[in-house]
C-alpha cells in the first residue's frame, strides 16, 4: 500500500447556476519521500484538490466524496474534529496559493509561525519559540527573523515564513500551492533548492501544485496532469514528459517554448470547458484531434504500458487501431 493513496476524490461547490464540478473522481498514488507536481491551466481545480485532501472546505460545498487514505488510515472517515486534531498540520500540511501576501502585517514572523502550537494550550511558550528559531534555520532564514514584521521581509523571504509555518509540527505531508508564481526566476530558483533540500534531508512528501512543467520537473518524481476538474493523466514525471499518451498532455507539452528548438510552439484550439456542465463523456472531446464515437461516455482510467494512467478512451480494449496508427505516426 502506498503511503498517500487518493481514490475517486470529488469535491463540487454549490452555486445559483448548479454544482461546480472543481474535482471529479481524482485518483492517484504517492510513496513517502516522492513528489507529485501537478500542472494544468487556470481554474482547471489544482487549489481545489489540494482543499479537498487538507480539508479546508468553503461553507458552500455541494459534494464532498471519494478516499484519501495515508500511511493506511481512511482520513475521510475522520470526522472534522478529529481531522483538526490529529491531520491538519501535523500529518499534512499546506502552503496555501497567495499566502505569503497575506501574512499578518501587525504580527512578528516568529508569532505567526509560533501560534498553532501556542494555540494547542500544550506546548510551553518558550518551547514553541525555540521551535520557531530552529524551523526558521531550516528553511534558510536567521533566527533572529522571528522578531521583523512581514512588511521587512523580501518576497522570497515571505516564502520562506510560508514554508516554516507549514513545517512546524512536523509533517509528513507537505502540500505547496504554486509557492513560486509570485517570484521573480532568481528567488523562485532558490525556493526550488530549498524544497529539494527539504525533501532529501527530511524525507517529506510533496505534492506540488504550478503552471509550470519545467518547475515541477525540477522537483518532482511523478506528474498529474489536471483538465476540467480532472487528472487525465498520472505517472512517474519522465514518462510522462517523454511519452505523454493523453492527447490533452500531447498537447500541452507541445504548447510549451523549448529554448533549444527552432519548432514553434503550437496551441489547442477552443477554450477548456465550463464546470458547471462540462460534457458528458470526455471532458476533453470537443477539443481533441482523435475523438471518435466511444467519447461520448466517460473515458475509462486506463493503464499505459509505460506505467502511467490516463483517462482516455485511445488507451481502452479493444482499442480503435486506426486512431492509435494515426497518432503514432504524429
Ligand atoms: N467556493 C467556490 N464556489 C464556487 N466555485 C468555486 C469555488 N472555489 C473555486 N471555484 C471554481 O472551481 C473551479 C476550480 O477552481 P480552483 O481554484 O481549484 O482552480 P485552480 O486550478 O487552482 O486555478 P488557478 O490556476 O487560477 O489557481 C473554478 O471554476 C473556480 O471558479
Ligand atoms: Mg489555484
Amino acid at each position: 500500500m502506498a503511503f498517500l493513496e487518493v481514490q475517486d476524490l470529488t469535491l463540487y461547490y454549490d452555486t445559483h447556476r448548479g454544482p461546480v464540478r472543481a474535482v471529479d473522481r481524482v485518483s492517484f498514488a504517492l510513496e513517502k519521500g516522492e513528489a507529485l507536481g501537478i500542472v494544468g491551466e487556470s481554474g482547471c481545480g489544482k487549489s481545489s484538490i489540494t482543499l479537498a485532501l487538507i480539508r479546508v472546505l468553503p461553507k458552500n460545498v455541494h459534494t464532498y466524496t471519494g478516499s484519501v487514505r495515508l500511511d493506511g488510515r481512511e482520513l475521510l472517515a475522520f470526522s472534522d474534529e478529529e481531522f483538526r486534531r490529529q491531520i491538519r498540520w501535523r500529518k499534512i500540511s499546506m502552503a496555501f496559493q497567495g499566502a505569503m501576501n497575506v501574512l499578518n502585517p501587525v504580527l512578528k514572523v516568529g508569532y505567526q509561525i509560533a501560534e498553532p502550537l501556542l494555540q494547542d494550550g500544550q506546548i510551553p511558550k518558550e518551547k514553541a519559540f525555540a521551535r520557531v528559531r530552529e524551523i526558521l534555520q531550516l528553511v534558510g532564514l536567521s533566527p533572529e527573523t522571528a522578531e521583523r514584521f512581514p512588511h521587512e521581509l523580501s518576497g522570497g523571504m515571505k516564502q520562506r515564513v510560508v514554508l516554516a509555518t507549514a513545517l512546524v509540527f512536523n509533517p509528513s505531508l507537505v502540500i505547496l500551492d504554486e509557492p513560486t508564481s509570485a517570484l521573480d526566476v532568481s528567488v523562485q530558483a532558490q525556493i526550488m533548492n530549498l524544497l529539494k533540500k527539504l525533501k532529501s534531508e527530511l524525507g517529506l512528501t510533496f505534492i506540488f501544485i504550478t503552471h509550470d512543467i519545467a518547475l515541477a520537473s525540477d522537483l518532482c518524481d511523478r506528474l498529474g496532469i489536471a483538465y476540467a476538474g480532472q487528472l487525465v493523466e498520472e505517472g512517474p514525471i519522465e514518462e510522462i514528459l517523454q511519452r505523454p499518451t493523453h492527447p490533452y498532455t500531447q498537447g500541452l507539452l507541445e504548447s510549451m517554448p523549448l529554448l533549444h528548438s527552432d519548432k514553434s510552439p503550437s496551441f489547442i484550439p477552443g477554450a477548456p470547458p465550463g464546470l458547471i456542465d462540462p460534457p458528458k463523456g470526455c471532458r476533453f472531446a470537443p477539443r481533441c484531434p482523435y475523438v471518435f464515437e466511444r467519447c461520448e461516455q466517460p473515458p475509462p482510467l486506463c493503464v499505459t504500458p509505460h506505467g502511467s494512467r490516463a483517462l482516455c478512451w485511445l488507451l481502452a480494449e479493444p482499442a480503435p487501431l486506426s486512431l492509435k496508427r494515426e497518432r503514432e505516426q504524429g
